[in-house]
C-alpha cells in the first residue's frame, strides 16, 4: 500500500494527496509549488513580504521607496505612522500570483499560504488586499495560518470568487475549529479543507511554548474527524507536522484523512529558496540543534535550529523597510525587546537582544533557520558526496519517494555525477 492508492477530492477535482506546506519568505517558492502542481499535488507558495519578494524576483522597488518614504522615523521607536500603500501591496500581490499562475501546466493545484498574524500596522485592509488581490490574480486556493482571524472569510465574502477559490484553515485544535465554523456557518461558506497542523511542524507552533509536547498529531486528527463526523460535515481533514516518509502518510489517509501537508523534506530540494549552504545546514542538524523557542515576536513558538543567525540579531528594527509584523497603531516585540537592550548598553557596541528576533529581517534573509521536529533525518533522504556535503535532491524525486513509498522505506535521489 502506497500514497498513490489515494486521491484527495476538493470540489468535485482529484489530485494526488500531496499538499507542499507554504514556507515564507519565499521558501516554498513559485518553482516548488509548481513541481507539485506538475505532479498533481498541490503546492503552495507564501505571500510573506510579497512586495520585498517581488523586488528580488522583478527589480521592483517597493521596500527601498517604502523605506525612503518612512527614513524621518527610522530612530523612532514608535512606528505608528509606517503603513503599507494598499495600491502598491495589491499589486505586488497580482504580479507575484500571477507569476506562478501563469505557469502551471499539470493537473495539480497551486494555492497561498496567508498568514493572518501578518498585520502589517492595519490588520484587517492589508489582509482584505492580500486575498481579493491573489483571487484576481487566479489562485487556486488560500489557506489561512497563523492567526485565524474570525473575520476572514467576511473580509472577501463580496468578492466574485469567493464561492469558487478554495478555501482551507490551518487549525491545532478542535476548539480552534469548532469556533471558526460557527462564524463560518453564518456566512454559509464552510471551509473546503482543514489543516490540522500537530506539534512536530516548522514554522510557528498553535501549542503554548512549554506544553507542545503533550500533545500529538494522531490524536488531534482523529478528534477532527470525530468531530466532523458528528457534525455531519464532509470537509477533508490534512495532517501536517512530522510526516516523514510514505508509509507515515498511509497511515493517516487509513484513519480517514485525504492528503497530508508536508514541508520539511522539502526544505532542502532544489527549488526551495533556502541559500545552498543553509540547506547543507538542515542536513547536518541533530536532535540537540534543534529548539522550540519563543523568539518570534508573534507570541506563537517557533522551531528552529539554534544556530539560526536571527537569535544573535542586535539589528535596529527594519519596519520602515519591511514591518510586515507590525501589529495595528504599530506595535512590534522586537522593537520594545531593542530598545530596552539598547538602552542599557554602549549606543555603539555590538550587542545581541534576547527576548524577541527581528523575525522582518531574519526571513527576508533567510537567517531564521525554522525546521520540523525531523530535520535530523533529511540525511537518510540523500546521497553524501564525496567533498562531505549532501546532495540536493529535486522536489520531484522527494515528491515522488512521498508517493511511492513503501514499509517506511527512503528512496535516494540517483547519485549524481561528478567529473
Ligand atoms: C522552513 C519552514 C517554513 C515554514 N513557514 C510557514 C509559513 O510561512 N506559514 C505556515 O503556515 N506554515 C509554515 N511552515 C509550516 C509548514 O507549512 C507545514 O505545515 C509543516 O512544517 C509540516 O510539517 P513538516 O515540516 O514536519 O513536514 C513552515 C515550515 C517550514 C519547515
Amino acid at each position: 500500500m502506497n500514497l498513490n492508492n489515494f486521491r484527495l477530492n476538493l470540489g468535485g477535482k482529484e489530485y494526488v494527496p500531496i499538499v507542499i506546506g507554504g514556507m515564507g519568505v519565499n521558501i516554498s517558492t513559485t518553482e516548488l509549488a509548481l513541481a507539485a502542481e506538475r505532479l498533481g499535488g498541490i503546492g503552495h507558495i507564501s505571500d510573506a513580504e510579497v512586495m520585498f519578494v517581488c523586488d528580488q524576483l522583478f527589480g521592483t522597488s517597493y521596500t527601498s521607496d517604502k523605506r525612503r518614504k518612512y527614513a524621518d522615523n527610522i530612530n523612532n521607536a514608535d512606528k505608528s505612522i509606517v503603513q503599507f500603500d494598499l495600491e502598491q501591496l495589491a499589486e505586488a500581490q497580482k504580479r507575484y500570483v500571477s507569476h506562478t499562475i501563469g505557469q502551471k501546466s499539470g493537473n495539480g493545484a497551486v494555492f497561498l499560504n496567508c498568514m493572518e498574524k501578518l498585520t502589517m500596522n492595519n490588520s484587517a485592509a492589508t489582509l482584505k488586499v492580500r486575498m481579493e488581490a491573489a483571487m484576481d490574480a487566479g489562485i487556486d486556493g488560500i489557506t489561512l495560518a497563523a492567526g485565524l482571524n474570525l473575520r476572514s472569510l467576511e473580509l472577501i465574502s463580496e468578492h466574485e470568487r469567493f464561492r469558487d477559490v478554495k478555501l482551507g484553515i490551518i487549525i491545532s485544535s478542535v476548539r480552534a475549529l469548532a469556533i471558526f465554523l460557527k462564524r463560518a456557518v453564518r456566512l454559509n461558506r464552510l471551509p473546503d479543507y482543514i489543516v490540522v497542523e500537530g506539534p512536530l511542524a516548522g514554522g510557528h507552533l498553535g501549542f503554548g511554548p512549554d506544553d507542545w509536547q503533550n500533545y500529538t498529531l494522531e490524536a488531534i486528527v482523529a478528534e477532527t474527524i470525530e468531530f466532523l463526523k458528528k457534525e455531519n460535515l464532509d470537509i477533508p481533514v490534512i495532517p501536517a507536522g512530522g510526516i516523514f516518509t510514505g508509509t507515515d502518510a498511509v497511515e493517516y489517509l487509513q484513519m480517514g484523512a485525504s492528503a497530508v501537508q508536508v514541508a520539511t523534506r522539502f526544505t532542502i530540494s532544489r527549488e526551495a529558496g533556502l541559500p545552498d549552504e543553509v540547506k547543507q545546514h538542515y542536513f547536518n542538524a541533530v536532535d540537540e540543534d534543534v529548539e522550540v523557542n519563543s523568539a518570534s515576536p508573534t507570541g506563537y513558538p517557533m522551531r528552529m535550529l539554534k544556530q539560526s543567525p536571527t537569535l544573535q540579531y542586535g539589528i535596529k528594527p527594519n519596519c520602515e523597510a519591511l514591518g510586515v509584523l507590525l501589529e495595528n497603531g504599530g506595535k512590534c516585540a522586537y522593537i520594545d525587546a531593542y530598545y530596552d537592550e539598547l538602552k542599557s548598553r554602549e549606543a555603539d557596541g555590538r550587542f545581541v537582544v534576547k527576548a524577541a528576533t527581528c523575525l522582518c529581517t531574519g526571513m527576508a534573509r533567510y537567517d531564521c533557520w525554522t525546521c520540523g521536529s525531523t530535520v535530523s533525518r533529511l540525511k537518510e533522504t540523500t546521497n553524501r558526496l564525496p567533498d562531505g556535503s549532501w546532495q540536493i535532491p529535486a522536489a520531484e524525486d522527494i515528491f515522488m519517494d512521498y508517493l511511492l513509498s513503501e514499509d517506511h522505506a527512503i528512496r535516494r535521489p540517483a547519485l549524481e555525477k561528478h567529473p
